[in-house]
């Protein structure tokens, strides 16, 4: 009886899967036509089976295709053109695979149904076809970002009227497009975001954009774009995001952002704008991120209200041309992070009201011109949570506080990571205080009147990768203690660093060695180094040094050091920047110095050098300037400025450093090493190697004189 019922409901079942309507034959072919490849694992796509239950399909009742979702799919190749055939496709994303090619489609009838368009990371280019745009009457999200397509964005005049009433998303970022963004965007009455960052962009944003309320995120940062933010932008009171950094925009901050109460992130950094800030700009009291670094702005901050601004969480004024003091009504803004006003017009002092900033973990006050830095750090090292600190250029010619170490409480600066005191002219030794800050892994003193010695308990410094203190007057010798920095010398503690992203980046200007200015938006990307350039340092380089193995500048130039250059500098095979120039090295450079692989900037410029410079490897990049003011140094490099024996420009003499030379080589001939024998030039005699020193034979050219 049981089986008998069972038979039946399998009979059923199968009738009933029969009867079930099988894809569609023309969306099938097509499907196949597509020719797509994925990477591992293959896509299941094949004849034998209907196409609805293939990965990334799904079709509707009539078991027309309607979905075609494979991202991350490997895909690459082009699209057929008859993808166009699939008439009743509604979503279509293609986005991060491998795609490229135009968007040859043979006809645009699919796009009819298309609600989703995501192409978004692949590489596909050419101009974007506005009929595309006049058929997809549809359209709810079209996201081509990082893809090469060029051309103009296409007018939104020419879109379909009903597309553009149903439209929220438009993301055309990370493309090659140029040209003005074309009008028609106030139409697009239910778009949310518009992003277009980092393309050509060039004009200004059209008027009719505020005509579009129910925007959420207008992002267009990294473009041309210029002229005046418009009073309209006070009509988009949905506005959540306003990103339009890095463009060319002019003029004031208009009034009208006022009325933008659920602004959350205003980003106009990198601009030309200009004036005072407009007061309203207090009533966004949802602002999480304000961002106005590099621009014309000016006023008197203390003059401005922050205290609305609860929720405030970032703030960079930096380099504008504020003036007037600290804005003490920050200190309400209680869930502040991050402040930056570095490079502008403030004076006056750090005052104790900053210690109700409980998380501010980022403080940049550089160049400006504050005072007291006795004051200030004692206040600042009660900041529990700063992990950034930075006050270069500001109190100049003061002298660094270095308290009794009992005044200090051992929770002083507890989390700091960064630590900035460069030019500032300061006087004073090296402060015992900062024996204390365990967590501290950058110190820069640089351009200040530091004397003294170099303490070897910075050495002990568990977490110090970045020691910046040249240009001061710090004499004695390198300690040897210092070549155990433990985040020098074992990479577990490289590895421990903190991999994210700071508040605000930390921008580092450019040196000898580094010859840009650098941005850092982690701590774990600046490179690891010692800079101790123009200091009164001398005594020998340590054999020790060779224990700094995860160091990656090491500049040692102008000081009085002497001694040999150790070969176990050539352990520090991370090294990319070595300078040790205008110093009173004498000996040769070590031969091994050819294994440090990523070295791309090296000088032992001025000092007493002899003998052969090492060839091959890097050394085959380096111009002859590094090498210069070694009169003794001799290699291919330096053909035309010295060599093992010089030629004195006025006198026509060999001033050779070795007077026993021979009276062949002093009348004249040399001019090459080929094979252990120079070869005259004029006669073309060989001089066998014996007569000569090692190091005078394998130098390079020297011109017969005196004919
Ligand atoms: C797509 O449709 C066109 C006609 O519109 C037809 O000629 C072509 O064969 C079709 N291609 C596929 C793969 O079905
Ligand atoms: C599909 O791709 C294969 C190799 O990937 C190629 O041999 C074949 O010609 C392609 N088919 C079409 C219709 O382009
Ligand atoms: C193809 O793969 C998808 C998932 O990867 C799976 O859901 C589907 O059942 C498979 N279809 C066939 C016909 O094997
Ligand atoms: C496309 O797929 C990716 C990956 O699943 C997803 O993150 C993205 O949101 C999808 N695009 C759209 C517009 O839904
Ligand atoms: C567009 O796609 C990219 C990558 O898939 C994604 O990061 C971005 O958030 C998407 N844009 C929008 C507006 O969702
Ligand atoms: C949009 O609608 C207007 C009239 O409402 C019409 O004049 C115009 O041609 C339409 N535009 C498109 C692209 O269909
Ligand atoms: C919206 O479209 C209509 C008709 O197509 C047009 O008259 C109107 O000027 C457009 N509005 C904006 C703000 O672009
Ligand atoms: C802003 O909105 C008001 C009323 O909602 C309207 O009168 C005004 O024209 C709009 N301004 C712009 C620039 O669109
Ligand atoms: C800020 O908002 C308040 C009330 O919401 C209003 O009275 C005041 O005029 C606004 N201030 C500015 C400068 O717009
Ligand atoms: C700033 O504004 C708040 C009210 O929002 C007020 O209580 C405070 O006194 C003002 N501070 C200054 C310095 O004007
Ligand atoms: C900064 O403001 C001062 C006057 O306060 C002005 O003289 C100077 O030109 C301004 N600098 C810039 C770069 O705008
Ligand atoms: C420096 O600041 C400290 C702490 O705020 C203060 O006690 C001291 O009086 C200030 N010194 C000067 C010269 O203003």
């Amino acid at each position: 009886m049981n089986s008998f019922v069972n038979i039946i409901v399998l009979v059923f079942l199968s009738l009933f899967a029969t009867l079930d309507q099988a894809c569609n034959q023309i969306d099938q072919e097509t499907l196949l036509s597509l020719n797509f490849s994925a990477s591992n694992p293959p896509l299941n796509w094949s004849f034998s089976t209907d196409c609805c239950f293939w990965e990334g399909i799904k079709c509707d009742s009539k078991a027309r295709v309607t979905h075609l979702w494979l991202p991350y799919r490997g895909l690459s190749g082009s699209i057929y053109p008859f993808i166009g055939n699939l008439t009743h496709l509604c979503h279509l994303n293609l986005s991060h695979n491998h795609l490229s090619g135009p968007l040859a489609i043979n006809s645009f009838s699919l796009v009819i149904h298309l609600e989703t368009l995501d192409l978004s990371y692949n590489s596909f280019s050419g101009q974007f076809l506005s009929s595309f745009f006049q058929l997809a009457e549809n359209l709810i999200t079209l996201n081509v970002s990082h893809n090469m397509f060029s051309g103009s964005i296409p007018s939104f005049t020419s879109w379909n009227n009903k597309s553009l009433s149903s439209l929220k998303i438009l993301d055309f970022s990370y493309n090659d497009f140029s040209g003005q963004l074309p009008p028609g965007l106030g139409n697009c009455s239910k778009l949310q975001t518009f992003r277009a960052g980092f393309n050509y962009l060039s004009g200004s944003i059209p008027d009719d954009i505020s005509a579009a309320t129910s925007l959420q995120e207008i992002s267009l940062p990294g473009n041309q774009l210029s002229g005046a933010i418009s009073d309209g932008v006070g009509n988009l009171t949905s506005l959540s995001m306003l990103d339009l950094q890095s463009n060319k925009f002019s003029g004031l901050i208009p009034q009208d952002i006022g009325k933008l109460t659920n602004l959350k992130s205003l980003q106009l950094h990198t601009n030309s704008l200009s004036g005072f800030l407009p007061q309203s700009l207090m009533n966004c009291t949802n602002l999480i991120t304000l961002n106005l670094r590099i621009n014309n702005f000016r006023g008197d901050l203390s003059a401005y209200n922050f205290s609305t601004l609860h929720n405030l969480h970032t703030i960079d004024l930096g380099n504008n041309n504020f003036t007037g003091s600290f804005p003490l009504t920050l200190t309400s803004c209680k869930a502040l992070i991050a402040i930056r006003l570095s490079r502008n017009k403030i004076v006056g002092q750090i005052s104790p009201e900053i210690l109700a900033l409980e998380s501010l973990s980022y403080l940049s006050i550089t160049n400006n011109n504050f005072s007291n830095i006795t004051g200030a750090i004692r206040i600042l090292m009660g900041c529990k949570n700063l992990r950034m600190l930075l006050l270069c250029k500001n109190f100049f010619h003061e002298a660094i506080p270095d308290e009794n170490q009992r005044a200090i409480s051992s929770y002083a600066f507890q989390n700091l990571l960064v630590l900035g005191i460069g030019d500032c002219e300061i006087k004073g030794q090296i402060p015992t205080w900062l024996a204390r800050l365990k967590k501290l892994q950058v110190l820069d003193l640089g351009s200040n009147q530091i004397t003294g010695s170099i303490p070897g308990w910075l050495g002990n410094m568990p977490n110090l990768f970045y020691i910046d203190l040249p240009y001061n007057s710090i004499s004695g010798e390198f300690p040897k203690e210092f070549c155990g920095l433990r985040a020098l010398a074992l990479q577990e503690v490289k590895n421990r660093a903190d991999g994210s992203q700071l508040q605000l980046p930390l921008f580092v200007p450019k040196t000898k060695i580094a010859l840009y200015n650098q941005q850092y938006n982690k701590l774990f990307s600046l490179p690891p180094a010692i800079y101790l350039r123009n200091n009164s340092l001398n005594g020998s380089i340590p054999i020790e040094i060779g224990n700094l193995k995860f160091l990656h500048v090491l500049d040692l130039s102008l000081n009085n050091f002497s001694g040999e250059i150790p070969d176990q500098i050539s352990q520090l095979t991370n090294l990319e920047g070595l300078d040790l120039s205008e110093n009173n090295l004498h000996g040769e450079i070590p031969l091994s110095i050819i294994d440090l692989h990523f070295l791309s900037s090296f000088s032992v410029a001025n000092n007493d050098l002899q003998g052969q410079i090492p060839s091959g490897g890097q050394f085959l990049t380096f111009p002859s300037s590094s090498f210069e003011g070694n009169p003794r140094l001799c290699g291919d490099i330096v053909q035309r400025q010295s060599s093992c024996y010089f030629i004195h420009p006025t006198t026509d003499e060999l001033a050779s450093p070795n007077e026993s030379s021979n009276n062949e080589l002093r009348n004249g001939i040399i001019a090459g090493v080929v094979f252990g024998f120079i070869i005259g030039s004029v006669s073309g005699m060989l001089y066998p190697l014996h007569r000569l020193k090692l190091w005078q034979t394998l130098c390079a050219w020297i011109e017969r004189k005196g004919q």
